[in-house]
């Protein structure tokens, strides 16, 4: 979460360019955002609380001209969401931008408040700045001494940061370090950059070199040196991005989830049209493992449970899913016949990485499914396998969820030709090659759900309600309903919602039952008649949609596809209801309160 840039160049547009680089960053938190520029010798800050357009606005008429300086968007850890507590920070000779959390923030205080040094925020950044600040000070006056203090003070902190720093008395460089944060630096003619990532400078550079944990940086308009934590030169290699500029704007679409949505088509086909060429999806074999834990978080997890029961009906494997923030505090038995996947869009959630690290101390194979090129998950892992869906900037994942399930599915197919289990092959290779044209067909089909959503968008309350494999749909389709819509809905396996929760069904409440499986049908119907009977306003999202009035209230048509499609379909019905929910309820689609993209913190 937060997201940090630093620009240094000969142009002087550090204003211009740090602003554009923090609307591309916007997603990872959008609290509050400020900007410290470095202006005739001095360091001015500017700050704003929400979104970066206030910034822009506040700075907008200001003549700045800045060769040198660093930006922040936050999303709130530790402190108010209000203009004090934004970033940067600045204390003494040094300022800053953190992305992280100081978890030790508090006995600093103390250490610092002992020394008579008062501070104005809540935020832990403030303390790690006011904490270096004092370090140099006391630090002897040489060439190293900026270096010295960062990493003096760095060795005291617990948690997570990547920083961004500028000493008032050296204002045209800046200082960057990090753990368990991302960060990059951006390496362009005449001018670098700092940033949490690509997104922020691809605008200006497609260069860049990955920044490992307990590295120090000192960057300039025309140098970037990198050194370990005991000064020694480390010599880094330049990268260049796959993604472009062009993929993290609007292109016509009125927001990004919808353009993601409609991506899908595509980015699915893509994985499939590999797996149907025969392309290894990589080096483990999967037959050899008698164990599968899938771990992530979110929607990611819930793309898990689709893998679970793709590989445990089809592949005859035992998996189990769990959250990483549950698995990591947990004594895990692993073996060396377990196999561990990772699931993450971003590749740099703090617990499921958390969770990697885990169970490879415990000598467990791990495989990472990551959209992220070069993100720490992917880099972390034993083997990874990328779901190559190009930047995702709408905080609700769309494209990021269906491409790791069709990687899961693909997963599950390898095994099943490897240990020669028989299936309906036939369809199943069908409907993978003909999966760009399925898909796009389900999304047109934007009259139905617009519909939907005007039958339940006033609602406060609903359910989503199915058996087997539906049940984790219901999962994700509630999940991306609350997420942007701010109305409260639960997901429940269909059986289950007479053992209690059917006690809140009144009359009008939606139920949005998902039936693809035929052989759970009938018994998923029966479920709809009982919410029914208690005045429920059903809708039947199936492909078996004939004389369904007399339990649905609406029905909406998929088609019938196998198990290892129909996921993805489906779910493509359930983002656009709740696409649609969100805009007729006026809400902020892309980037929904409390919410960021990129959650590095635990
Ligand atoms: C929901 C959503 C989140 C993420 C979760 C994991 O729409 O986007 O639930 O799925 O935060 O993120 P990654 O996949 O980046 O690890």
């Amino acid at each position: 979460m937060c997201g940090i840039i630093g620009y240094t160049g000969k142009k002087k547009l550090a204003k211009e360019n740090i602003i554009t680089g923090l609307k591309n960053l916007e997603y990872r938190g959008y609290d509050s955002a400020g900007i410290a520029l470095s202006e005739n010798g001095e360091i001015n800050l500017y700050k704003s609380s929400g979104k970066i357009s206030n910034l822009e606005n506040y700075i907008k008429d200001k003549n700045i001209s800045s060769s040198t300086g660093i930006g922040h968007t936050r999303w709130a850890t530790h402190g108010e969401p209000n203009q004090i507590n934004a970033h940067p920070h600045k204390c003494g000779n040094v300022t800053i931008v953190h992305n992280g959390i100081i978890e030790n923030y508090i006995d600093i205080r103390k250490k610092l408040e002992n020394e008579k040094i008062t501070l104005q925020s809540g935020t832990d950044t403030e303390v790690a700045c006011a904490y270096i600040n004092y370090i140099y000070e006391k630090e002897e006056n040489n060439s190293d001494r900026k270096l010295k203090s960062i990493i003096k003070a760095c060795s005291d902190f617990r948690g997570s940061y990547a920083f961004g720093i500028i000493f008032s008395d050296e204002p045209e460089v800046i200082y960057t370090t990090r753990k368990d944060s991302p960060l990059i630096i951006g390496v362009g003619k005449n001018e670098n950059f700092i940033a949490s990532d690509i997104s922020a400078i691809l605008d200006f550079t497609k260069e860049y070199i990955l920044l490992e944990a307990g590295e120090f940086a000192k960057i300039s308009c025309n140098s970037i040196n990198v050194y370990d934590s005991n000064l020694k030169p480390i010599s880094k290699n330049i990268s260049t991005a796959t993604w472009t500029a062009s993929e993290y704007k609007k292109n016509g679409y009125d927001h990004f989830m919808l353009k993601e949505i409609n991506e899908q088509p595509q980015v699915i086909s893509n994985i499939f049209k590999k797996y149907l060429d025969n392309i290894e999806l990589c080096s483990i074999e999967f037959e050899k493992y008698n164990k599968i834990h899938i771990v992530a978080c979110g929607s990611a997890m819930h793309a898990g449970l689709v893998g679970k029961y793709l590989l445990e009906n089809y592949a005859n494997i035992p998996v189990t899913v769990e959250v990483a923030s549950e698995y990591r505090y947990k004594n895990q038995l692993l073996s060396k016949d377990t196999l561990v996947i990772i699931i993450s869009q971003s590749g740099e959630t703090a617990d499921t990485l958390a969770a990697l690290r885990i169970a490879k101390e415990k000598g467990a194979k791990t495989l990472a499914i990551v959209n992220a090129v070069g993100s720490s998950i992917a880099r972390e892992a034993d083997e990874t396998i990328y779901t190559y869906a190009g930047p995702e900037i709408a905080v609700a994942t769309t494209k990021g969820y269906t491409t790791q399930v069709a990687v899961l599915s693909s997963i599950c197919l390898n095994i099943m030709k490897n240990k020669n289990i028989i299936s309906d092959d036939k369809k199943i290779y069908e409907e993978l090659k003909n999966i760009k044209k399925i898909l796009k067909n389900i999304i047109e089909n934007s009259e139905v759900y617009k519909n939907v959503a005007k039958k339940i968008y006033k609602c406060d309350n609903l359910f989503y309600i199915g058996r087997g494999i539906d049940y984790a749909l219901c999962m994700e389709g509630s999940l991306k309903l609350k997420e942007i819509s701010y109305m409260h809905s639960e997901a429940y396996a269909a059986g289950e919602l007479k053992h209690g929760t059917i006690s809140l069904i009144e009359n009008g409440t939606p139920v949005i039952a998902i039936a693809t499986n035929k052989e759970l049908y009938e018994k998923t119907v029966s479920n709809i008649k009982e919410t029914k009977a208690r005045g429920a306003f059903s809708i039947l999202i199936s492909p078996y949609t004939n004389n369904t009035s007399d339990f649905a209230d609406i029905s909406v048509e998929l088609p019938d596809l196998s198990e290892f499609v129909n996921p993805i379909s489906t779910v493509c019905v359930l983002q656009l209801i709740a696409y649609e929910t969100a805009k007729l309820r006026g809400c902020d689609i892309d980037k929904p309160k409390n919410l960021a993209k990129s959650v590095t913190v635990e």
